[in-house]
């Protein structure tokens, strides 16, 4: 057997046995929004360190737990701390847990990212349905050997947000009475934050907010034919004569204030699935 392969059915090997039963939808929890994850009734929490052959997150803002329980009546997944290519990971490691959330029979997924706003009209607090992404670095989570397993060698990145998700994500967003916004997001490797003449570039491409993470892992959901919903959270806005330092806390800060809409709307949207 393949060695990814192998080190993804041992994973979830392991995690069925310590939370049995298959799993309806995943979710993976971006920075400073680990808030969702006391919403889930959880059968089981199981630090990433316990779960063999799992990458162990290195970002003090991620936790790094897999928890597994139920929420808005679904059977639920949620990583609770996610893997970067700036931590130093190659993207086979960043990506490994949404094959093991596939493997544990999720067909959903729903991501969840801190973002810089480049849509001059976004505030920070918002929350973006992403509607499509770029891969600005061109890198690719499914270079070298494929797998049948994983799916089609060249899978069509057309539509990798479900339209149909979108629209439950619309519904439960007026049953809120949050106003969601809905862009592009463009993937940057990081860890630096962008430079003017960088933000101005990825807005001029077409681009309303950027990360750090995000592309790979729906790209590998994508290959898998998972059905995916993209919502990030605006924590900072790259407005064009702003010269003030961009910091992480800030970054976290902004996320744990917008969570507990993002929770409200993950739940109702995870309900109506
Ligand atoms: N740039 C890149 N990634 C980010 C940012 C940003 O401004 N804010 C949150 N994640």
């Amino acid at each position: 057997m393949d060695v990814e392969l192998e080190r993804v059915e041992g994973a979830a090997a392991f995690i069925r046995e310590r939370a049995p039963g298959p799993r309806e939808v995943g979710i993976i929890l971006g920075t400073g929004l680990g808030g969702l994850a006391e919403r889930i009734d959880a059968d089981a929490v199981i630090p990433y360190g316990e779960i063999p052959h799992f990458p162990v997150s290195t970002v003090p803002s991620h936790r790094g737990r897999l928890i597994l329980g139920s929420l808005g009546g679904k059977r639920v997944a949620a990583l609770q701390g996610r893997f970067h290519h700036y931590e130093g990971y190659d993207l086979r490691e960043v990506v490994r847990p949404v094959r093991i959330l596939a493997a544990l029979g999720a067909k959903r997924l729903a991501v969840t990212c801190a973002t810089g706003g480049l849509n001059l009209t976004f505030n920070t607090g918002d929350l973006m349905l992403i509607k499509d992404h770029i891969n600005l670095p061109q890198l690719s989570p499914l270079r070298g050997e494929n797998l049948e397993e994983w799916g089609p060698r060249f899978p069509d990145l057309k539509t990798p947000y479900s339209p149909r998700l979108m629209e439950l994500a619309r519904d439960s967003a007026k049953e809120i009475g949050v106003e969601v916004r809905e862009g592009v997001y463009v993937w940057v490797t990081g860890p630096q934050i962008e430079t003017l003449a960088e933000t101005l570039m990825l807005r001029n491409m077409g681009a309303d907010a950027v990360g750090m993470s995000t592309v790979p892992e729906v790209t590998a959901a994508c290959q898998l034919g998972m059905e995916i919903l993209g919502v990030a959270v605006i924590t900072n806005v790259h407005y064009p004569d702003d010269h003030r330092p961009i910091t992480i806390e800030e970054v976290v800060s902004q996320g744990e204030r917008a969570a507990a809409i993002l929770v409200e709307l993950i739940e109702r949207t995870v309900e109506k699935i």
